[in-house]
């Protein structure tokens, strides 16, 4: 799950931004290769990065990966959402606003 898959057109710039919310779910545990490309595409350094991982309760390497690819970067906060759809939508989108206001900086 190294992968690097071509993603489809964007247009974003990340200079603008102090504070970033990555979110991915977890595939083979780690995040999912659209985000290995984006991160691997777009270099970001002194951002304030907020992860955001939904999973099937084992995370594995996430973190670590996360971590290591963002280096140079401070990791704020991390927050897991275990099977979101399944274990109910509307809670996990109240965790994540919770998490963002208490949160972001
Ligand atoms: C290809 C694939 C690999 C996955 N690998 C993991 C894994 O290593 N660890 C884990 O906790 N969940 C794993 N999952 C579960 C997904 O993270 C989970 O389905 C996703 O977070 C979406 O949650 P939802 O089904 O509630 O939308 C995997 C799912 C897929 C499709």
């Amino acid at each position: 799950m190294k992968k690097k898959p071509e993603l489809e057109e964007y247009n974003i710039d990340l200079s603008k931004y102090n504070n970033i919310i990555i979110g991915s779910p977890c595939w083979f545990g780690t995040y999912a290769p659209p985000i290995n490309t984006f991160l691997l595409d777009n270099k970001l350094e002194n951002k304030n990065i907020y992860l955001l991982v939904c999973n099937g309760g084992n995370l594995r390497n996430t973190w670590k990966n996360y971590e290591e690819i963002l280096k140079g970067n401070n990791i704020v906060s991390k927050l897991d959402l275990v099977y979101p759809i399944k274990n109910g939508i509307e809670e996990a989108k109240k965790k994540t606003n919770e998490w963002i206001k208490n949160n972001l900086k």
